[in-house]
């Protein structure tokens, strides 16, 4: 068994926490925050040891992988400690606020032989992964066009909050690289091109207390000719579900987290609703997270004992990382 510990007790860690101690792969053996009353709370409920002091957990547990549940700009400084002491590393999205830094990371991950994983835990859906499916063997054939919608809400209460977020140093930015980085991922994977051009433009339209943009949208266009439109906005008062939408050869998708529907040039059609995993129940979490964090632990643990590939690599997630920094050199230079 990995012995595996989990660095930031916040909203996100449960998704992390139940798995390291369900899955059959991973014995839980520490938990690490700044706040100790977070530490010690997480300690208790999963019966694993405090520490507030990630670099003393590490000299002295014999971890085999650190999760990073941290603010994103402490997301690459505490993955290269990590690899510097042999740790493998499965990081909550995203990577890194700059794109050089997140490069630097996979090359150090790649020099000391440790795994490196970014969760993207919405390729995992079921309407994702049969909308991908549908892509690689033909039946719909290459994407020429899509587009990505988000419209959800976050409170300038939300912001308030939190010590990290809405701020350019801590979050590196607003609704784009929280949560828009997910609708961008799958539709840019579906596309599974390289980018040539990007055209942004981020506002920040209806929050007081923070600076970073509450919209965004833009083109982004393809090597191969593909167009990915995104918009992407927090003032809506509700979460919408997020929504793609995919022209491609043979016919159109569209999904979201929940459903896909296909109907293809030739009259046909086929739907799957998002089907939950059943592995691990979260004791806490928020709906829109989805329940797939599971499946890719697993997956990391496993590719960490050699026993399955390991998908969402950190040089695959600098595809979308690579993205998100030039829709905000692009966005906010008004180019
Ligand atoms: N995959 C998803 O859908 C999803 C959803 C929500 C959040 N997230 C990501 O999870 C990460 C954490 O978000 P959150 O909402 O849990 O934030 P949070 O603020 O609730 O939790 C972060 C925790 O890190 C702790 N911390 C800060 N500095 C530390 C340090 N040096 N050492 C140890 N602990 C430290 C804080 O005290 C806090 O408890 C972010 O990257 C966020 O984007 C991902």
């Amino acid at each position: 068994m990995l012995k595996v510990a989990v660095i930031g007790c916040g909203s996100i860690s449960c998704m992390h926490l139940d798995p390291a101690v369900a899955l059959e792969e991973a014995e839980l053996v520490a938990v690490c925050d700044i706040k100790p009353d977070r530490a010690e709370r997480a300690a208790q409920k999963y019966n694993a040891k405090p520490y507030m002091d990630y670099m003393e957990m590490f000299e002295k547990e014999q971890l085999d992988v650190v999760h990073i549940c941290l603010p994103h700009y402490l997301h690459t400084k505490v993955a290269c400690d990590a690899f510097k002491k042999g740790i493998n590393v499965i990081c909550e999205k995203p990577m890194s606020i700059k794109y050089e830094d997140a490069v630097a990371a996979v090359e150090l991950a790649e020099k000391c032989g440790v795994k490196y994983g970014v969760i993207f835990q919405c390729r995992y859906n079921t309407p994702s992964m049969l909308v991908k499916q549908r892509i690689e063997d033909g039946k719909l054939g290459k994407v020429k066009c899509g587009r990505t919608t988000l419209t959800w809400y976050r409170s300038d209460n939300y912001y308030d909050h939190s010590d990290w977020k809405g701020r350019w140093e801590k979050e590196g930015g607003g609704v784009i690289i929280d949560q828009a980085i997910h609708s961008i991922d799958l539709a840019n994977w579906m596309i599974d091109d390289t980018p040539v051009d990007i055209q942004a433009s981020l506002h920040n339209r209806n929050h007081e207390i923070m600076v970073v943009e509450d919209t965004g949208e833009g083109l982004i266009k393809y090597e191969n000719g593909a167009l990915l439109s995104f918009y992407a906005m927090n003032n809506y008062f509700v979460d919408e579900p997020i929504e793609i939408r995919l022209v491609c050869e043979n016919g159109k998708a569209i999904f979201s987290y929940d459903r896909a529907e296909i109907s293809y040039n030739n009259g046909t059609f086929e739907s799957v609703n998002n089907m939950p995993q059943k592995m691990v129940s979260y004791t806490g979490g928020k709906d829109y997270w989805g329940t797939q964090h599971a499946v890719q632990i697993r997956q990391f643990y496993r590719s960490v004992l050699g026993l399955e590939e390991l998908e969402i690599t950190g040089r695959e997630a600098l595809k979308i990382q690579k993205i998100i920094c030039e829709i905000y050199d692009k966005g906010w230079k008004g180019k």
